[in-house]
């Protein structure tokens, strides 16, 4: 896929991974649309964007329908139509998942599951408008191999993924890929609620400018998933034909007083 002049909306711009994202997508010659909810850290996004191309920036709430009406609307009027819509906003929940409260736990689901799937729906027309482009939504190491502290987001990603493979396999008519993305751990502020459990689960953080750029090539390429190269992959295989090795490993985890300590309420 040839991604110059392109119009690209990505969820979640204003920190992280999506912020990253915009960088390098505009490097690359896209026109952006960035969406969040914090209008400073969006624009704080555009001033790091050395770009003669356009980039818009559309304050919303993609949990909320009438925000996501907003959204197309913006789109609509601006761009036309849509090319790439990168459904990556998403928060994480850590912690012992009985010490949990059933609304923390929706407000999380809400953001990484139903909301790129109510946006998906809602842009879909502006991606058919073009003929054809791709969706992209970042999920998670975590939607294949599901950790302990982390069991509600994991169903999160798990989701994600579904619902990933379910409309790439609906939309390949339509000359609309999907792809889903699965990065391990990576240095931003959502990483931040698990800064106590990187050392002593032997998590790996990457910077968020490598991240994108492996994001992205993968983009180009029209890759149906992105998963982080090294030993992740082998992981990855070992899930999938010998789940049990990987209950009995990452079970052990429970174990360990750091990562106990780690997970006490009130802990980040
Ligand atoms: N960091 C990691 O280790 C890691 C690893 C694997 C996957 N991921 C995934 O990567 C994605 C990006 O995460 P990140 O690490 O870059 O975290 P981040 O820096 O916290 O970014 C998340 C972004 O989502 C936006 N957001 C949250 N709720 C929203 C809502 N209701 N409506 C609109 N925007 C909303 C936030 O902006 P506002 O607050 O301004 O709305 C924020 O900019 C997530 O899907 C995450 O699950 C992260």
């Amino acid at each position: 896929m040839n991604l110059a002049g392109k119009v690209a909306l990505i969820t979640g711009a204003g920190s992280g991974i999506g912020r990253a994202l915009a960088i390098e997508g505009a490097r690359r010659g896209l026109e952006l649309v960035l969406v969040g909810r914090r209008e400073a850290a969006l624009e704080k996004t555009r001033e790091q964007i050395d770009a003669d191309g356009r980039v818009d920036i559309v304050v919303a709430d993609i949990t909320l329908a009438a925000d996501r009406k907003r959204i197309y609307a913006a789109v609509e009027q601006r761009c036309g139509g849509l090319d790439l819509l990168i459904n990556n906003a998403g928060v994480v929940e850590v912690g012992a998942f009985g010490h949990g409260s059933d609304e923390i736990t929706e407000a999380m689901l809400a953001v990484n599951l139903m909301a790129p799937i109510n946006l998906t729906r809602c842009l879909l027309p502006l991606v058919q408008k073009k003929g054809g482009g791709r969706i992209v939504n970042i999920g998670s190491m975590f939607g294949d191999i599901a950790f302990p502290y982390f069991a509600a987001y994991s169903a999160s990603k798990f989701g994600l993924r579904g619902f990933s493979e379910g409309l790439r396999r609906e939309l390949v008519q339509e000359q609309i890929g999907v792809t889903y993305v699965a990065p391990r751990g990576v240095r931003t502020p959502a990483a931040d609620s698990f800064a106590k459990l990187v050392a002593p689960m032997g998590m790996k953080l990457d910077d968020a400018s490598a991240v994108a750029l492996h994001i992205w090539n993968g983009i180009a390429r029209e890759a149906r998933d992105i998963y982080p190269r090294g030993p992740e992959r082998i992981f990855l295989l070992l899930q999938r034909l010998f789940p049990r090795l990987i209950d009995g490993n990452l079970s052990k985890l429970t174990g360990d007083p750091a990562v106990r300590e780690a997970v006490q309420p009130g802990q980040g």
